[in-house]
């Protein structure tokens, strides 16, 4: 590591704690990258080297590193309102996102509680479900379903809902016991069986939860259509249309976590309209600055909202808030992202890019340690195996995907597999010719991370 890079490096190990991240790792030489400027899908290190970061930093960043548009509206907005309480207040970002957000969603979302991050979201969420209930005569409603593999955040509340076991095993003793339901995960599909038959195949768990557990459940929580952190699993829409109609039939809540997935990741602008469905809560947040400010926005039916109008004394009323709840740059920043999504017609010009990506990887399937490679819109995943045809995994220690990431950081790609899951989700900026020049580096990088 040249001498600038270095000399941040080593101020930073001496005062930081990165997140998700095992510190020995850095401590022991795994390299950081000190990042002094961003452009469009490219990030600079202090020495001058460019990084194509193919993540979109941990997901978030939608139109390009310091987008001139984004930036603008930053700065307007900060001439006249940094931020102001948002109980008891009011503000024009704040208030015209909530319209603009609630008419482009799934129709019966009518309104939105802020908070400043997605795990907050989904802390709303699972309160505002308990509680709705409550409120309406079923304080025996305290529990949650949730999928396998599903991850919504690490706050206490979050994780407890989420079955990432790694994010997760230190902290059970702290933990809400959800029921958890078998996955419908398409990568574990019989032979012969398409996704589609898979998930109706898995519904029968769900179905069975519900039976069981309905009179003591608040809500079921999903990630629609894929699920992130669990290493990029992918499922089929008709899960979520039978689940919509199940929980409506057990009188359940639904709650549909578009962190990863909204702001047109999965090809919709929302994940749940693949399924045409409409969830009672659905939590964003992510890509919904472009990737510039933390804020997450839980949008909720106004069957919710009103069962909390009463009288004060009664005591019912949510008594939840985070300082920074609707920051009005954050909301400026979502403006912006929502004006040139449309004006740049950027889901349109997706669906191009998501074939590019198809193209580039497809030659990857070929290699012997990759088992799959799935893809829903701007997101591509290729599963590394010890075993073809058995898709038999690497043992996770081996750490294959720390392997793979160290060789993309030194050719100038940013990846950050997830176990031995390398994923492409890139800012919607990508260029045809960055996307085949990452699936060379992906496949040096595969190569790398496969020799024994
Ligand atoms: C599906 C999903 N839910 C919730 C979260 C948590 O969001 P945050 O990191 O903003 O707390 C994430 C973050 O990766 C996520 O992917």
């Amino acid at each position: 590591m040249s001498e600038r890079n270095a000399e941040l490096s080593h101020r930073d190990l001496s005062v930081l704690w990165h997140p998700t991240t095992q510190m020995q790792d850095h401590h022991d030489g795994l390299p950081l990258l000190p990042v002094a400027e961003g452009r469009g899908a490219w990030l600079r290190d202090r020495d001058g080297k460019w990084y194509l970061d193919a993540i979109s930093s941990w997901w978030v960043n939608l139109l390009g590193h310091c987008n001139p548009r984004i930036n603008e509206a930053i700065k307007a907005q900060l001439e006249r309102l940094e931020h102001v309480i948002l109980a008891g207040c009011s503000h024009e970002p704040a208030v015209e996102l909530a319209e603009r957000l609630t008419a482009r969603s799934p129709q019966g979302l009518e309104r939105v509680f802020y908070t400043d991050n997605g795990a907050s979201s989904i802390e709303v969420a699972l309160k505002m479900s308990h509680h709705y209930w409550r409120n309406t005569g079923h304080p025996e409603k305290t529990r949650y379903i949730n999928l396998a593999n599903s991850y919504h955040g690490d706050t206490l509340g979050a994780l407890s809902v989420g079955d990432a076991g790694v994010f997760k095993a230190a902290y059970e003793p702290l933990l809400m016991e959800p029921i958890t339901v078998p996955s419908p995960d398409c990568f574990h599909r019989e032979a012969g069986v398409d996704c589609a038959e898979h998930a109706a195949q898995m519904f029968v768990h769900m179905e069975a939860a519900l039976q069981e557990h309905a009179h003591e459940t608040a809500a079921v929580i999903v990630e629609p259509l894929v699920q992130g952190a669990g290493g990029m699993r992918m499922y089929h829409p008709v899960y979520l249309e039978r689940l919509r109609e199940a929980c409506d039939r057990h009188g359940v809540h639904l709650i549909a976590d578009e962190i990863a997935t909204g702001l047109g990741r999965t090809g919709t602008l929302f994940a749940c309209e693949q399924a045409g469905i409409a969830p009672d809560f659905m939590c964003v947040s992510k890509g919904i600055t472009g990737g510039y400010l933390p804020l997450a926005a839980v949008l909720l039916t106004e069957t919710v909202y009103r069962a909390f109008l009463d009288d004060f004394t009664n005591l019912t009323g949510f008594l939840h808030s985070h300082s920074y709840t609707g920051n009005p740059l954050a909301c400026a920043a979502a403006l912006a992202t929502l004006d040139i999504l449309d004006s740049d017609d950027i889901l349109n010009r997706n669906q191009e890019t998501a074939q590019r990506m198809a193209e580039a990887a497809a030659p990857l399937g070929e290699h012997p340690n990759v088992g799959e490679i799935r893809q829903t819109g701007m997101i591509l995943a290729i599963e590394m195996v010890q075993d073809k045809a058995q898709r038999t995994p690497f043992p996770w220690h081996e750490r294959r995907g720390l392997i793979a990431y160290r060789h993309a950081l030194e050719r100038g790609a940013l990846l950050r597999p997830i176990g031995n899951v390398l994923y492409w989700m890139p800012p919607y900026v990508i260029e045809p010719d960055e996307i085949d020049w990452l699936a060379t580096v992906t496949a040096e990088a595969i190569d790398q991370a496969t020799q024994d």
